[in-house]
């Protein structure tokens, strides 16, 4: 008698068989990273000599001028699809509507053209639309007698910043400030100064989250207290909807979730609903959340990266803004 008579014991279908080598493990991955899809934010800001590092974010810097051209073509070379700048003023320049964010020569502006000359059209080169950066109170808009973030006087200063960012040569604009009717008065502005084909990527759904800390590190904030008369309320996920709804209407050419670990069902919903591109931000909460536990050796560092961008892009965003964008890039080509 053969050994095929013997009774059998244990499972017949058995999952574990596709993970055996990473060889398999790699042609059965269900989802995978692209290079082209993962955006880096980068700060640069004016007057400084050297780089500056940032504490709350190991390895991200303040650039200078130079600098910031240098890492623009450090992610042309990784592959890297595009980059998203930030601009802080000298802090003398703030002031309570963010004029250096209407300047032609603000540093945003500055900058724009710095990365611009470097990369010309190799790396899609995007800005953020917000006057967090830029006022002197920190609020991402101009604030009424009372105190209160104005909504549609501060549409009029978007629609200004708009106009000098594309005109300094940005391909993409990112409205962050969350304000009714951004979109719709950016994509106006936009078009009446001839820049059709400005795109723009719509900070859809955000969050007043605790994560956005480091951030006010890297961008020298002012912000007493928080945005949650502007950004969204964490219990909320069907109000996203609304948000996206709204945003398509008024033109954004592409969507963004934001922030992404604590959202992915929202990521995963708005990715459901959107016809247009879907970009989740990792921000700068996450990001040093993971840095953080990996210097006390309670992670592996590089593990968690490629996880969590990995879940990201599972969650269903085919754009990720993250940090680790070169880094994650370069370890992605092998
Ligand atoms: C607003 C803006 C913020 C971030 C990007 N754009 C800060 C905020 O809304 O408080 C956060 C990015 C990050 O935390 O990495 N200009």
């Amino acid at each position: 008698m053969s050994g095929t008579d013997a009774p059998l014991t244990g499972p017949v279908v058995r999952p574990r068989r596709l993970r055996t080598t990473p060889a398999m493990r790699r042609m059965v991955a269900e989802t995978r990273l692209d290079p082209a899809e993962l955006i880096l934010p980068a700060f640069v800001r004016e007057g400084l000599d050297e780089p500056a590092p940032i504490a709350s974010m190991p390895g991200v810097v303040q650039h200078t001028r130079d600098t910031l051209k240098k890492a623009a073509a450090e992610a042309v070379d990784a592959g890297v699809g595009g980059i998203m700048l930030f601009g802080v003023p000298e802090e003398h320049k703030k002031d309570a509507v963010g004029s250096a964010g209407t300047d032609p020569d603000g540093i945003l502006q500055v900058a724009l053209r710095d990365v611009r000359a470097e990369v010309g059209d190799d790396l899609v080169v995007m800005s953020d639309v917000c006057l967090d950066e830029t006022t002197d109170h920190g609020h991402c808009g101009v604030l009424d007698a009372a105190g209160r973030v104005d909504n549609d006087a501060t549409l009029a200063r978007y629609a200004g910043m708009a106009v000098v960012q594309a005109d300094a040569g940005a391909h993409v604009l990112g409205p962050s400030g969350m304000m009714d009717g951004q979109i719709a008065v950016i994509r106006e502005a936009l078009d009446r100064a001839g820049h059709q084909d400005t795109a723009v990527l719509a900070y859809t759904v955000k969050y007043a989250s605790a994560f956005f800390g480091p951030f006010r590190e890297a961008i020298n904030s002012s912000l007493q207290g928080d945005r949650k008369t502007y950004q969204q309320d964490a219990p909320n996920a069907r109000e996203a909807l609304r948000e996206l709804s709204l945003d398509l209407a008024e033109g954004a050419d592409m969507v963004m979730v934001k922030p992404a670990l604590p959202y992915l069902d929202v990521v995963r919903r708005v990715a459901d609903e959107a016809d247009v591109p879907v970009a989740a931000y990792q921000i700068s909460g996450e990001f040093a959340m993971v840095e953080a536990a990996a210097e006390r050796g309670w992670v592996d560092r590089d593990a968690a990266m490629m996880e969590t961008l990995t879940g990201i892009r599972r969650a269903g965003a085919r754009l990720i803004l993250t940090y680790w964008a070169i880094e994650a890039a370069r370890k992605l080509r092998g």
